[in-house]
């Protein structure tokens, strides 16, 4: 396609023309909010140019509020030609919310602002695509697009790279979704157009991939009207539906799959699902829980304990501790009714030993957000033992934001606030069942979430967690922008300063701390995380449970970031989305798709990041506890050389990642980004990789498979993978 470059000056950096799609790097930004802004002959020459890829902090001294972008585009007829004359504004994402006009006409509004009725919401991951009535339009004249922005906390405005303005296609106009309803799934087509069209359905097996209903079917819809065409959808069957109008090249599709069972079931018998090692410094208090899966009562049994550590036979808690550097080889036993299990496992004890494999547990964020209550941490910590989580090596119970009370004591302690009665007797309950307690604050005078953080308070702030019990914590920068932006020094250094300061009080406290940092990768934190001393650092924003979410943060921010991660030292992809989540008390089962589910895990697994689950574990059902108790894949994500995948292949939608493991195998996982369903060959994907086997080893089935075999790779998921030795 031609391409041609048009210079628009400074302030507008580059305007890309191509034959269906203009595309805008920059316009003119001010702070404040006037509504005399939105209109096109207002004069914005003294507003401040900026480009879109990045966020307005990083570009004016400016965080929360209101902001504004004019952005003067001169639009060619050439876009007005096709089947439907508007043209589509694509601003991509905008943080948070954002109201625009074309040449003074209102195009389109996303999230709310804090005096709209039910006050403000934000929409900052969603991209904003605003078709425009084309009588709105200024044909190859100048035209101005206003965006009024609010923001709170970083980042703030665009961010997310140019912005476009392109013809529509089908997919402005019309919807295909597949509703769920009594005993199936309803196909809906939407649409503000007529159309006529074919409409395609296949039913398929999920487990073996054999179709087994295939129909077409003409149908005409009038603008403004929906069709609606229902289907029953049994147990382990994926509905696709396809619709097509001929007068647009592109066709419209949905699919759903109920959810899918793949791990296993496990064994009655005791069966070791846990780290092969665990570390700890001289003389800290060792809280380890050995995680066998099997029926239960079960008694334990443990080899070669250092002085200093005890077992408690029935509960399988490690405690104590242990002066003497070394690596200790223990060997595990459980038995019970059904048999006995025994496992080599090696107690690390040293300065340096802390975080040897990615921390795997819960984090009250994804699911409760604010709405966080000690009630609620103890719900969940109860059924990561009941559920059996505990067996599989899940034991950090994490409180995030809004557990602070809003004023420290007069001595200047940090308090919990009445949601959190007692924070030392939640601290003993975890330790007393060998499970670990993670606490939540910001290097700013306040959160993200608006609590207080520990800005000036950081030694006093570390003394009280550590007498609380506290294992874990995670300083997430949010206020901390404030004294940053304030500062003229932007180098490394001052990103570093305010991590360096809590980390040097942390190693004061006679007990380990798992420091995990959280500033969305800024300044590319990986590259001093491990100077810090930090055991993980998050490497992306915040993650939320949509595909776009998921594959922005996973394939688009985790490539690269490889050599960073090893033992001690974790990138961090953030939380999970499996489950029930909803940043609020009321919640929602994650928005992916099974499909999408799986991919999301495998990816976790092979990333070596920290595993923490973000939804109430006593709400888990069957599907989401197949996705985080698959012993082989939890064994990829825990493997002690901790050597993090690497992208290898992006080809036609399709990314293959490997890492090798301790044991001289390879975890690779195939995955397919496509909106359909993929065949591969295994041969032939293992080949590009540089990997042979006769076999492999399917880690979600847990079973042998071929590898001269196609294998059918459904949207958005997976084929995981480890190769043999051979
Ligand atoms: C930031 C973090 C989230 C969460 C919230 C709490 O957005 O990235 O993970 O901790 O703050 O306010």
């Amino acid at each position: 396609m031609k391409r041609l470059l048009i210079c628009f000056g400074l302030f507008l950096g580059t305007l890309t023309l191509m034959a269906q799609e203009l595309s805008i790097e920059g316009g003119r930004f001010r702070k404040g909010d006037d509504p005399a802004w939105s209109a096109p002959a207002f004069d914005d020459s003294s507003w401040q140019e900026v480009t879109f890829n990045q966020s307005w902090e990083e570009l004016v001294d400016y965080a929360n509020g209101y902001g504004w972008y004019r952005i003067h585009v001169v639009i060619p007829s050439s876009l007005k030609k096709g089947v439907v004359e508007a043209i589509m504004l694509d601003l991509g994402a905008i943080d948070d919310s954002d109201q625009t006009w074309l040449n003074g006409h209102p195009v389109g509004k996303d999230g709310t602002f804090p005096e709209d009725p039910g006050g403000y919401s934000s929409e900052w991951g969603r991209r904003r695509h605003y078709i425009v009535d084309p009588s709105w339009v200024r044909w190859d004249r100048e035209n101005i697009i206003a965006v009024r922005v609010y923001n709170y906390g970083d980042p703030g405005g665009f961010y997310r790279g140019a912005a476009k303005i392109t013809k529509p296609s089908l997919k402005d106009f019309a919807k295909l979704s597949l509703l769920s309803e009594e005993g199936g799934y309803k196909a809906v087509l939407t649409t503000s157009v007529k159309t006529t069209g074919t409409l395609q359905v296949t039913v398929s097996d999920v487990m073996t991939g054999a179709t087994e209903v295939a129909k077409t079917q003409k149908v005409t819809v009038p603008a403004w009207k929906e069709k609606l065409l229902s289907y029953a959808l049994a147990p382990q069957k994926r509905i696709s539906v396809t619709y097509s109008d001929p007068r647009f090249p592109e066709e419209l599709k949905a699919e759903v799959c109920s959810p899918y069972i793949l791990t296993p079931p496990a064994p009655a018998t005791p069966r070791y699902n846990g780290p092969l090692v665990f570390g700890v410094r001289p003389g800290s208090p060792v809280i380890f829980r050995l995680a066998f899966s099997g029926e239960k009562p079960m008694q334990y049994a443990v080899e070669g304990l250092p002085e200093g550590v005890v077992l408690d036979p029935d509960k399988g808690v490690l405690s104590g501790s242990c002066a003497v550097e070394g690596d200790y080889p223990l060997v595990f036993t459980a038995t019970n009714a059904k048999g006995s299990t025994s496992a080599r496992f090696t107690l690390c004890v040293g300065e340096d030993k802390i975080g040897l494999t990615p921390p795997m547990g819960w984090n009250s964020w994804n699911c409760w957000a604010l709405s966080v209550s000690q009630e609620k941490v103890m719900a969940s910590a109860a059924a990561l033992i009941n559920r059996g989580l505990a067996d599989y090596g899940y034991c950090y119970m994490n409180i995030d934001d809004a557990w602070e009370a809003e004023f420290r004591t007069p001595e200047g302690r940090i308090a919990a606030n009445e949601k959190f009665p007692d924070m030392k007797a939640l601290g003993d309950y975890l330790h007393a069942n060998g499970l670990k307690f993670g606490i939540y604050s910001s290097p700013g005078d306040h959160t993200c979430g608006g609590y207080l953080g520990s800005l000036d308070h950081e030694q006093l702030d570390a003394e009280v967690w550590n007498e609380w019990g506290v294992d874990y914590l995670k300083y997430d920068w949010c206020g901390y922008s404030k004294v940053f932006d304030a500062g003229r020094d932007k180098s490394e250094a001052a990103y570093i300063r305010p991590y360096l300061k809590m980390q040097q009080y942390l190693r004061e406290q006679p007990r380990d701390i798992f420091y995990s940092l959280c500033q969305y990768g800024w300044g590319k934190v990986w590259e001093w995380g491990a100077f810090v001393d930090a055991n993980s650092w998050r490497t992306s924003h915040d993650i939320q449970d949509t595909w776009e979410s998921l594959y922005v943060t996973g394939f688009e921010r985790q490539p690269g970031l490889h050599p960073y991660a090893g033992p001690g030292h974790w990138n961090d992809p953030d939380m999970l989305i499996v489950g029930k989540v909803g940043w609020s008390s009321s919640l929602h089962d994650s928005r992916l798709t099974p499909d999408e589910q799986y991919t999301h895990i495998s990816l976790w697994s092979l990333l070596a990041a920290n595993m923490l689950i973000g939804c109430p574990i006593d709400l888990i059902d069957d599907f989401t506890f197949n996705l985080l108790c698959n012993n082989e894949v939890n064994a990829v994500n825990q493997d002690i050389l901790g050597h993090q995948a690497h992208q290898d292949v992006v080809e036609d939608g399709m990314q293959i990642w490997s890492r090798d493991l301790y044991d001289g195998t390879n975890a690779v996982g195939i995955f397919n980004l496509n909106g359909t369903t993929v065949p591969v060959s295994l041969a032939g994907a293992l080949a590009k990789i540089g990997l042979q086997a006769r076999t492999v080893r399917d880690l979600w089935r847990q079973q042998d498979i071929p590898t001269d075999a196609i294998y059918q790779i459904p949207p958005h998921g997976v084929l995981y993978i480890k190769t043999g030795k051979e």
